[in-house]
């Protein structure tokens, strides 16, 4: 770590106190002047730090930025994953991307402030602006079947509405196959890339991708989104909760991901599915057709009870689901 980031660390601990530059320095073991240029560093990083004679620096606030230190506090059993916090990218998943070809091993997780290329399913474009969302991917190297490694995505998607249900105190649900609703909005969506090698068939890296509308960005949604988007918080919140929902996120996932294939995330998954018992038009192949979701089943496929009364079952990327009609 940089001095920077240990003078963070410290000040994060004593958040709201005051600290001379003095006891900071001789516990860092570095000069007095290492720890200006850091607090110099940090306020041009957006830290409301406060000096004052005789007393010290005050952390007053992190204004909301994304900190390793701030994410870390956090976390509990994975303190010492591979955390990487960028302030703009062209997307995360292409960073993972960059970095497992270069031979990074599982569990490095890169978290940006800002994308500008932020990529969603079906070769949309997930909107990115900064500081009001999350915007984060994990390197995966499952050393499991590719057909088991399917139940990635929908184990990251228990993981993030739990992580949001803890931290926010609100109800998620969750929209097969793997988009995150509050209030009947989606405020999250989750995008896995793999490579796979074709001589062995077997996984040579996934990359998870996840990204959580916290806030209602300045000016809100652009027009092409704003009837189904929304933000985990309608008000203001307090300024760590990016923080704490991605540490969230991290536990929740690695705990499901290790027991593969035996994780038991499937009720988890069911009990805050949004579609089950709701009308739903979808495309399959080139016709559109409409039944009432009547389960979701262990490997996640989607029960559908059709006009003749028949059960269908579909599995991701069979349909492709164009409406959802209110419960009845
Ligand atoms: C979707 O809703 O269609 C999936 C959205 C996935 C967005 C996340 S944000 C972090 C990661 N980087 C990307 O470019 N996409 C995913």
């Amino acid at each position: 770590m940089s001095v920077k980031d240990d003078v963070l660390k410290f000040l994060l601990e004593n958040k709201l106190e005051a600290v001379s530059g003095e006891e900071i320095a001789s516990s860092l073991g570095v000069s007095r002047n290492a720890i200006w240029k850091a607090i110099k560093a940090l306020r041009t990083e957006g830290y409301e730090i406060e000096a004052a004679t005789n007393k010290g620096y005050t952390l007053v606030s992190d204004n909301n930025t994304l900190s390793e230190q701030g994410i870390r506090k956090h976390l509990n059993g994975n303190e010492n994953i591979d955390l990487h916090i960028l302030p703009v990218v062209d997307s995360t998943n292409n960073y993972i991307k960059r970095l497992a070809g270069d031979g990074s091993p599982e569990g490095v997780v890169a978290i940006s402030e800002e994308q500008t290329a932020g990529k969603g399913r079906l070769g949309r474009k997930f909107e990115s602006p900064k500081k009001t969302g999350i915007y984060m991917s994990i390197l995966l190297r499952p050393t499991f079947s590719a057909e088991e490694s399917l139940s990635i995505t929908t184990i990251a998607a228990v993981a993030t509405a739990k992580a949001i249900e803890t931290v926010s105190g609100f109800e998620t649900q969750i929209k097969w196959v793997n988009d995150i609703y509050m209030r009947e909005r989606k405020v999250s969506g989750i995008l896995t890339e793999a490579s796979v090698n074709f001589e062995s068939g077997k996984l040579e890296y996934a990359v998870l991708g996840i990204g959580i509308n916290v806030k209602y960005p300045e000016g809100g949604f652009p027009d092409e989104i704003s009837d189904i988007a929304g933000a985990v918080f309608e008000e203001e919140c307090g300024d760590d909760i990016r923080c704490r929902i991605i540490a969230g996120i991290i536990d929740n996932f690695f705990e499901y991901y290790r027991k593969i294939p035996n994780s038991n995330h499937i009720e988890e998954y069911r009990s805050r599915s949004l579609l089950t018992g709701r009308e739903i038009s979808f495309i399959q192949g080139d016709e559109e057709k409409s039944g009432i979701v009547r389960d979701i089943d262990d490997d996640c496929h989607l029960l559908v009870e059709m006009p003749d009364g028949s059960i269908k079952e579909f599995s991701t990327g069979e349909v492709n689901i164009k409406k959802t009609f209110l419960k009845r």
